[in-house]
């Protein structure tokens, strides 16, 4: 008896595309739109340390205006309220709660998780973004290394390296525990290239970096890469901190703020908005190998040798 041919590839090409045109449903089952679910973050529970600062506050209604969950950490009440109100204003559905809380204070960052978790249930990323140089811990042009103020440049350490670690402390293990989780440090153009007069800040940064690095193996080797751990290093963003540094009352560019410029391929400072990306990039899953990393938003700063 003659034998059945079997069923060729274009006997079932046909049959798909039949199928496909009466159900007008894709050949293949494919993924929704995988550029978008890398980059998706709605309902991601993220914490941000500074959110009542210029950088980590405009990342912070930037990630609620993406859909996520954002907790706004700060140490003033009142300044925690007009943030939020600021947010809500930009996004009205924003989902968004503060938590008051130094940075060096470990019961109250305990405090924060606690509440964290009793209304979402889960942390899914942290970023780290109180900082910021003190002017007792520069160098002045009228003095030298001699005259530095060592109490200062203490408080400049502890704000920017333990007010780094401590917080990790207290919100990583919730992230391990869930095998989930992206935590983004903020490091400085100090932090690779010495600048003059800033002495405190830049040891503080390093650490940052290094401790970015220590913290993203180990955090890789217990959670099999499922925790990560990054850091953004903005270079010159014109903010409260540095306004007079960079900027003469009739808002001409200071002697420092021209040498930086110089410096800057780009020749100009960043704006706030255009951290937002690299962040979004190192919390999302667009970045699920990446971890350990500086990632440099600077306009050239690091890159150029200033010849
Ligand atoms: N702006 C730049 O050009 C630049 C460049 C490189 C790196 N960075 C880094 O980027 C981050 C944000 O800087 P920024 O320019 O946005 O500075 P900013 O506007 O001065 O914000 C600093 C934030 O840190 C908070 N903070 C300070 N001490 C704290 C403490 N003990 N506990 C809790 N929060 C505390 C401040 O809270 P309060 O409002 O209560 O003071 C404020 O929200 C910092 O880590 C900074 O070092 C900035």
């Amino acid at each position: 008896m003659d034998k059945k041919p079997e069923p060729g590839p274009l006997f079932f090409l046909s049959f798909m595309l039949t199928l496909a045109s009466l159900t007008k449903k894709p050949l293949l089952p494919m993924p929704a739109s995988p550029i978008f679910d890398l980059f998706d973050l709605k309902d991601r529970v993220y914490l941000v340390t500074g959110a009542t600062g210029a950088l980590a506050g405009s990342a912070a209604d930037y990630l609620a205006a993406q859909g996520a969950r954002v907790v706004y950490l700060g140490r003033s009440a009142e300044k925690l309220d007009a943030a939020l109100v600021r947010c809500r204003a930009a996004a009205p559905d924003a989902q968004v709660f503060a938590a008051v809380a130094d940075v060096l204070d470990r019961e109250a960052l305990e405090r924060a998780r606690d509440a964290i978790l009793a209304k979402w249930g889960r942390i899914d990323g942290l970023l780290n973004g109180a900082g910021g140089n003190m002017p007792g811990a520069t160098i002045t042009p009228d003095k030298s290394f001699a005259d530095l103020d060592f109490e200062a440049f203490s408080q400049v350490i502890d704000l920017n390296l333990h007010g780094t670690v401590l917080p990790t402390l207290v919100f990583l293990p919730a992230m391990i525990a869930a095998k989930r989780g992206a935590i983004v440090n903020f490091s400085s153009a100090a932090s690779a290239q010495a600048l003059t007069r800033v002495v405190g800040y830049s040891a503080a940064k390093a650490a940052v970096d290094n401790f970015t690095r220590w913290l993203a193996v180990d955090a890789a080797r217990r959670t099999g890469g499922a925790v990560r751990v990054n850091a953004v290093l903005p270079g010159f963003f014109l903010g409260d901190q540095n306004r007079r540094l960079l900027l003469n009352e009739d808002g001409t560019l200071t002697d420092r703020g021209r040498t930086i410029q110089q410096k800057t391929p780009f020749g100009r400072f960043g704006s706030k908005e255009e951290l937002h990306g690299a962040i979004h990039y190192l919390l999302a899953d667009a970045s699920r190998f990446v971890t350990g990393t500086v990632l440099a938003v600077d306009g050239g700063f690091g890159a150029f040798s200033g010849v």
